[in-house]
C-alpha cells in the first residue's frame, strides 16, 4: 500500500487522523503527524556536528557505519568507517553513512524541543495510557544520500520526524507475527536489539511512506520496518519514551522457557500466565541485585 504524506510546516506536532483514531492506534499501529522542527536552527548540519562532538564525549551515545548495504542486512553490522565524526560530516555527500546521535536532550535547547513532543505524544496516549509511558529520548539520525537502513524493529513507543531531505519507510504491522515473529521478540529483549530478520514478501506485507520535511510518522512498538534515503543528505530526528521495564518479562520468560525446548504461549493468552511469568523475571532480577552488592 503506498501512503503520501504531503510536506506540511507547522508551529507544533498535531496529528492528521483525529486524535480518538490516533489514541486507538498509538503503538499498534502507523499513523502520520506533522511536526514544528523543519527548518529550525537547532538542526542544521552545522548546529548538529556541535551536537555530534558532544555525543561523542559520551559512551554510547554515538553510532556511525559507512558503506552499502541491504534491506536484509542485520542491523548494526555494517563496516565503521576509517574517518574522524568532523570529517564524516564534512563528506556526508558521499560518505554512504549513517550518523545516529543519541540522548540529544542531554543539550537544555533540545530538551525544550523534546518537551514539547512529550506534551504531544502525552496527549495522545490519554490520561490512562501517559501514566505508563516513560523516559523520552531524542535521537538525531544524519544520513547519506541513497543511505539504506535496514530491517529491524523497536520496542518503544517511536515517532520518525523528517527534517531535511526526503527518504522512503516501509512499515509492517506489529501484529504480523509472519514479520516479526515471537522468538524474535524474545531474542530483542533477551539477547540483542538487532533480532528482525528481513522476511520474503515483507515489501507486500508493508505499508509504504514517504517522508519529507514537516512529515511525522508513528512507527508502532514491534512493527518491522526499513528505510531508503532519497538522492540528498536526511536529517531525521527519532523521538520516543518507552514501556516500563515489566513490559518485556514475558517475552524474557518465554525466551527461557524455548531455550528449555518448550513452546512458550505468547502474552495475551492467559493473564495468570503471564502474570507469573513476569514475577519469576522480576525475581530473577532482585536476586541478580542483591547478588552484585
Ligand atoms: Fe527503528
Amino acid at each position: 500500500m503506498l501512503t503520501s504524506l504531503s510536506p506540511v510546516q507547522t508551529k507544533e506536532w498535531s496529528t492528521v487522523d483525529p486524535l480518538a483514531d490516533c489514541r486507538r492506534e498509538l503503538h499498534k499501529k502507523a499513523f502520520a503527524a506533522i511536526h514544528p522542527l523543519a527548518g529550525h536552527p537547532l538542526f542544521t548540519i552545522d548546529a548538529l556536528a556541535k551536537v555530534a562532538e558532544h555525543a561523542s564525549r559520551r559512551p554510547g551515545d554515538l553510532y556511525v557505519d559507512a558503506g552499502d548495504l541491504s534491506f536484509a542486512d542485520k542491523w548494526g553490522t555494517t563496516p565503521k568507517p576509517n574517518m574522524t565524526i568532523p570529517e564524516i560530516i564534512d563528506r556526508i555527500e558521499t560518505a554512504g553513512a549513517w550518523l545516529v546521535l543519541k540522548h540529544v536532550e542531554t543539550d537544555a535547547a533540545y530538551r525544550v524541543l523534546l518537551d514539547e513532543f512529550k506534551a504531544f505524544l502525552l496527549e495522545i496516549a490519554g490520561p490512562e495510557g501517559a501514566k505508563i509511558l516513560r523516559n523520552a529520548e531524542m535521537i538525531v539520525l544524519i544520513t547519506s544520500p541513497r543511505r539504506k537502513s535496514a530491517f529491524h524493529f523497536d520496542a518503544e513507543v517511536n515517532f520518525l520526524a523528517q527534517v531535511q531531505g526526503s527518504k522512503d519507510i516501509w512499515v509492517c504491522d506489529p501484529a504480523d507475527r509472519s514479520m516479526t515473529t515471537e522468538e524474535e521478540i524474545e531474542n530483542y529483549y533477551s539477547v540483542s536489539n538487532s533480532a528482525g530478520t528481513f522476511k520474503p514478501g515483507a515489501e507486500k506485507a508493508a505499508r509504504h511512506f514517504t517522508l519529507r520535511p514537516g512529515d511525522a510518522l508513528h512507527i508502532p512498538t514491534y512493527g518491522a520496518h526499513w528505510v531508503q534515503n532519497h538522492d540528498s543528505v536526511s536529517i531525521s530526528v527519532s523521538l520516543n519514551m518507552e514501556f516500563p521495564q515489566h513490559y518485556g518479562d514475558i517475552y524474557r520468560a518465554n525466551y527461557h522457557l524455548r531455550r528449555l525446548g518448550l513452546k512458550p504461549r505468547p502474552p495475551g493468552n492467559s493473564e495468570l500466565v503471564d502474570r507469573s511469568k513476569a514475577a519469576a523475571i522480576s525475581g530473577m532480577r532482585r536476586v541478580r541485585a542483591l547478588i552484585r552488592r
